[in-house]
């Protein structure tokens, strides 16, 4: 080049006409960027949406529930931030949804929806046959029962009252001393979504979890033991009972409407 076309002003000039181009086209890419953001599209898009939804929600109520505790009346103390975050840790490793929760989220003619078709064929209506209410409850059962109910009372409280935020109380609840079904099926699958506890409607923030992994005689013992304490009275419950309804551990949780109407 002919140093004398090398004009400090004009490479100046250049310059700058390259930086605001290079600033325009960024603004340009942002401004699509920000207008092309997609509603979730993919199944699996919609459950990790709703999984960090849900990790919100637990946050909100566990620390609310449990960051602050009342030592005695009118004296509130503050707990440990590790004890609140190893507690919210359990409470969200114990609620992880799965991908793919509900049989509407499935893709027709799939394998998993053929594998839910299939699970639901094998949960064809069971009939239980009630023990009889008035028949005394067998203290060992009771006894074996509270040791079982520890899983329990770590959402719904030593007493069967329920925790705020997190469970629906079992102590009075029509669920547990309403027909046997119901809190059978309600601990071998989970149970989610809006439920109507004694005149309360609840809509909490996690879901209760199938506790299938205990043994159908250790389900029926806690089930007794839920059944005839706090004031509750109701049939006990067979590992046979139990039993019957093995077949529907897998299928999605259960909302209140999939439940016989305990009134
Ligand atoms: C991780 C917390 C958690 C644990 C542990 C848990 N539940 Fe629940 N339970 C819930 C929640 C939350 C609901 C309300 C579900 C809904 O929103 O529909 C519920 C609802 C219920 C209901 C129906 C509503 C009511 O209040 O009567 C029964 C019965 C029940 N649970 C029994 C049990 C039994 C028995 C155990 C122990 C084997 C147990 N639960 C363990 C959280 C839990």
């Amino acid at each position: 080049m002919d140093p004398s076309q090398d004009n400090p002003t004009v490479r100046f000039k250049a310059f700058f006409w390259a930086l605001a181009l290079f600033a325009l086209f960024g603004v340009v890419l942002g401004i699509l960027a920000l207008t092309n953001r997609k509603q979730p599209q993919t199944l699996e898009d919609i459950a990790a949406v709703s999984r960090y939804e849900n990790l919100d929600k637990v946050n909100g109520a566990q620390s609310a529930q449990f960051s602050y505790k009342e030592v005695e009346a009118g004296k509130t103390v503050q707990v440990k931030p590790q004890d609140v975050f190893a507690l919210v840790g359990q409470k969200l490793a114990a609620t992880k949804p799965s991908a793919v929760e509900k049989p509407e989220q499935v893709i027709p003619g799939t394998a998993a929806a053929k594998s839910i078709e299939e699970a639901a064929k094998n949960a064809a209506p069971v009939k239980v046959v009630e023990t009889d209410p008035n028949a005394p409850i067998d203290p060992a059962v009771m006894d074996a029962g509270k040791t079982e109910y520890a899983l329990c009372q770590a959402c719904h409280g030593p007493d069967g009252n329920g925790v705020p935020g997190l469970a629906p109380p079992l102590a009075g609840s029509e669920w547990v001393n309403g027909p046997v079904e119901n809190p059978i099926r309600i601990t071998l699958r989970g149970l989610g979504g809006p439920i109507e506890v004694k005149g309360v409607d609840y809509n909490l923030p996690a879901p209760m979890m199938s506790v299938a992994h205990l043994s159908d005689a250790q389900l029926a013992s806690v089930l007794t033991y839920v059944r005839n304490s706090w004031g509750n009275k109701a049939s006990a419950v067979t590992a046979e009972q139990v039993k019957a309804f093995r077949g529907e551990v897998g299928l999605p949780a259960l909302q209140a409407s999939d439940l016989k109407s305990p009134h």
